[in-house]
């Protein structure tokens, strides 16, 4: 990448153990905590694999793939081929080396790079983004290539304008881990799945945030 990295580059690219201890149950404690403050990451996680269509088989794009959570499940679960990016290098490097201890390092291919610069070469059945847009200043040119590179679903966790909540964590993560972040209200999210375009979405809200399905394949599914 030519250009310096951006702020959640350097965030995510300190902590790629922190951030995948997040999923971890290792710790009975731990996990019971984060499942009540990080309510968002699991309903997302649920919401994804139950609204992701047939997998067997399926290729896969896992924009912002981080520890490569979503992209090895998607692995395990039968997809053919799972393809994760993500800008910050440590992030690719743990994704890779949980694939080979897992042994699923065949069908699985992390790639170091910026989603929007990156050139595919190929489009996929499933694509998901998945805590990414958080960190996103402008959707619009990620949403219009996500529809191009989609065959079928697209999946994606949006944060919600939500007042007290939204005001606390834009503070953290903009004055405090120097890393800006982005709220959505239901009618942005409406207006960029239709200019993607999408030809047919569902909207979901969940407790802090939005859950977004984009369908590119023509049977009814919704
Ligand atoms: C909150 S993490 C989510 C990781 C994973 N999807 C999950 O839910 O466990 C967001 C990830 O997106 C990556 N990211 C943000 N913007 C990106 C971009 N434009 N291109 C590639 N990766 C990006 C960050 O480096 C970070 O690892």
């Amino acid at each position: 990448m030519s250009s310096p990295p951006d702020g959640a580059q350097r965030y995510f690219e300190r902590i790629p153990e922190k951030w995948d201890v997040l999923y971890s149950d290792e710790n009975p404690v731990r996990y019971a905590i984060n499942r009540l403050f990080r309510k968002g990451l699991f309903e997302r996680y649920r919401l994804t694999f139950e609204h992701c269509g047939d997998i067997a088989g399926a290729s896969v794009l896992d924009i912002g793939c981080g520890t490569g959570r979503y992209s090895l499940e998607f692995a395990k679960r039968g997809a053919s081929r799972v393809v994760g990016i993500d800008f910050a290098p440590s992030m690719v490097e743990f994704s890779r080396r949980i694939s080979h201890e897992l042994g699923l390092a065949d069908r699985c291919e992390f790639v170091c790079g910026d989603f929007l610069t990156h050139p595919f070469g190929e489009s996929f059945d499933i694509v998901s983004a998945l805590g990414l847009f958080d960190y996103v200043a402008d959707p619009a040119p990620l949403f219009a290539k996500m529809a191009d590179l989609t065959n079928k679903r697209f999946l994606a966790s949006f944060p919600r304008k939500t007042g007290l909540w939204d005001l606390q964590r834009t503070i953290r993560y903009r004055w405090i881990k120097k890393c800006p972040i982005y709220n959505y209200t239901r009618e942005q999210l409406e207006e960029r799945f239709r200019d993607a375009p999408f030809p047919a979405f569902r909207i979901i809200q969940l407790s802090r945030g939005f859950f977004g399905i984009g369908i590119k394949e023509t049977e009814a599914f919704l």
